[in-house]
């Protein structure tokens, strides 16, 4: 987190938007993003895949149907995956009118596109989904952050962070690019002896609220380990595990969370 030493308090519990602002515009999405952004938070999380002719793109299921008109467009194509169609045929979808109409003809972004967006008023957080999926993703996902101008500078402040829930495909993104963050996510309670196993090669444990008690916080914290919760998008949450001095809430709602901290 932002910690200043002596100092920790409710503000400095890093906002991390997830999917980009997606409680108010389709996830995954620049708008999503752009408003994210806009809105103050600390960071920006979005999930990748790969296409059919190796582009990385922004999406968060394995197939296009939930939030893209794919069906429609390319009724023959089914099951609908990322990884079955090119870049040119993704472009063509619409990835907004699903969630809004005024969304209408957002398109799905390329991680490129993303670092773009992000700019550099916030902070990186990227979920390769299902890596297994995509055998030298962590390749290629290294090959696209090198493209930031200020990469180095970036991946050593902590700006860029991946995390996965596929444990041993992030190991393998660790050692490719050992000087960027990478967090270990958690859908089920992580023991002591997880969290011990982590420290020897990870920064963050990333896990769901839902399995988060107070213990686990303290345990993750005295291994040296970051702790960002996740996904948290009512203030009782929002406050619980600010109390419990989590360094970063994971949130649809980023401007709620943001509110919620101007208040103190
Ligand atoms: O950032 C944590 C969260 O994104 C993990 O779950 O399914 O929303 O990618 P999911
Ligand atoms: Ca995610």
């Amino acid at each position: 987190g932002t910690d200043v030493a002596g100092a920790a308090g409710r503000d400095d519990v890093e906002v991390i938007a997830h999917r980009g602002s997606s409680g108010v515009a389709p996830e995954n999405t620049l708008a999503a993003v752009r408003l994210a952004v806009r809105q103050g938070s600390d960071v920006i999380e979005n999930d990748v895949q790969r296409t059919a002719d190796g582009a990385l793109v922004i999406m968060h299921d394995s197939t296009l149907t939930r939030t893209t008109d794919v069906e429609q467009v390319f009724p023959d194509r089914a099951p609908w995956r990322v990884g079955d169609l090119t870049l040119a045929e993704i472009k063509q979808l619409d990835a907004g009118s699903w969630f809004a109409p005024e969304f209408a003809g957002e398109r799905v972004p390329t991680l490129e596109e993303w670092m773009d967006a992000v700019g550099r008023r916030a902070g990186m957080l990227l979920e390769p989904k299902n890596p297994a999926l995509y055998p030298g993703i962590e390749q290629d996902l290294d090959e696209a952050l090198r493209e930031l101008p200020d990469y180095r500078r970036s991946a050593r402040s902590g700006r860029i962070v991946v995390q996965s829930f596929d444990h041993a495909w992030l190991r393998d993104y660790a050692e490719v690019a050992p000087e960027v963050r990478v967090g270990l996510l958690y859908g089920t309670r992580p023991g002591d002896a997880d969290i011990e196993a982590a420290a020897e090669w990870a920064d963050q444990v990333n896990p769901s609220l839902a399995v988060t008690t107070e213990a686990t916080v303290d345990a993750v914290h005295a291994e040296g380990l970051e702790i960002h919760v996740w996904t948290v998008n009512d203030g009782a949450g929002m406050r619980r595990a600010t109390d419990w001095d989590v360094d970063g809430i994971i949130t649809n709602y980023p401007q709620v969370l943001i509110d919620l901290q101007a208040q103190g």
